[in-house]
């Protein structure tokens, strides 16, 4: 169900649930002081009770409302990176929800950029926990569309059209002046280096990994395969039938799939980021026997997209 900013707004401030725009995925948001709030995300995309949420805020100058701590390196960071896909794991202050933190003694914080969710923030005056708009381990959704067909017709739906960065933000966590990276994004691990001034930390930091990260996740319904190289998975196709596929590079010269079966990206990480999940949503739509996957070059420009592909590739061994 598609809502105005005004009863985003009204929704939010009552306790409800919105999914919204950013510029890498849908969230769904709730009021991040409101515990009944925040436990209807929780029901609402099935997802377990220990996996914490990343809370939206309007500007920079919101972080020590819910930080314990602001480090200087956090700071350089969010300066350079805000409003922007970039998720500061910060050490948390005792105020803030234990749900939203699912007991950890950490926040994740992010300004988003896109231009109405930026005003709903600013608007409502309130801070949003939001997870991505999809029921747990299914695929993310980057237009309003998606999250109506993983999380029903009835979700309220800010629609600010289609993400355009395409996948989940880079997560950092800092304490004090190191720093490690929680989850591949389109912001890189060498511009945090670059600013950090040195590597992140090898041996873990004192905060847990981002407990989201387990194998299972961002999963298309329909089997999946990886491959390294394109002719192996076309060989693959030939000898099977009914197969879909995600190409990156250039279009194939000789049609092997049947029409509409296989889609091209190109070969430049960001577009491929852009396009990804809604790929993959219309390949999952196919009832193919299985998705063949080309992964890309395994170079860190394609770190967060080889991270996705991988996760979507995998299958709990049953
Ligand atoms: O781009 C994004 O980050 C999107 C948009 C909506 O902002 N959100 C998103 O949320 O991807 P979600 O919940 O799907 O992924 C958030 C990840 C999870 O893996 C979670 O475990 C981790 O962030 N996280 C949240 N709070 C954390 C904390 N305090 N410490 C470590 N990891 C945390
Ligand atoms: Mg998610």
């Amino acid at each position: 169900m598609r809502v105005s900013l005004t009863d985003a707004i009204a929704l939010l401030k009552r306790g409800e649930v919105v999914a919204i725009p950013t510029e890498t995925v849908y969230g769904l948001a709730a009021d991040a002081s409101n515990d009944l709030a925040l436990k209807k995300i929780y029901a609402v995309k099935q997802r377990p009770a220990n996996n914490p949420l990343i809370v939206h805020i309007a500007d920079i100058h919101q972080v020590m409302d819910y930080a314990d701590e602001f480090p200087p390196l956090a700071n350089k960071l969010a300066q350079a990176f805000w409003p922007g896909p970039l998720t500061l794991v910060l050490k948390s202050k005792p105020t803030v929800s234990i749900i939203v933190r699912a007991n950890a003694p950490t926040v994740a914080l992010r300004v988003p950029s896109h231009p109405l969710t930026l005003q709903l923030l600013t608007q409502s005056g309130l801070a949003l926990a939001a997870p991505s708009a999809n029921r747990y381990t299914q695929l993310s959704p980057t237009t309003a569309a998606h999250v109506e067909s993983s999380l029903g017709e009835n979700i309220p739906v800010l629609d600010g059209g289609a993400c355009p960065v395409g996948i989940e933000s880079t997560i950092v966590s800092v304490e004090g002046d190191d720093w490690q990276l929680l989850r591949h994004g389109m912001i890189a691990a060498a511009q945090i280096e670059a600013i950090a001034g040195k590597p992140a930390l090898q041996q873990p930091l004192e905060t847990p990994k981002a407990p989201g990260q387990h194998l299972l996740h961002y999963s298309p319904n329909t089997a999946t395969l990886l491959f390294q190289d394109r002719t192996a998975l076309l060989a693959y196709a030939k000898l099977h039938h009914n197969c879909a596929a995600l190409l990156i590079g250039d279009a194939l010269e000789t049609p092997i799939f049947s029409d509409g079966f296989d889609i091209t990206l190109s070969n430049q990480p960001e577009q491929v980021a852009e396009h990804l999940y809604e790929a993959l949503h219309q390949l999952d739509q196919l009832q193919a026997s299985v998705i063949l996957i080309q992964l890309p070059p395994a170079t860190a420009a394609w770190a967060a997209i080889s991270d996705r592909l991988t996760r979507a590739g995998y299958r709990e061994k049953s």
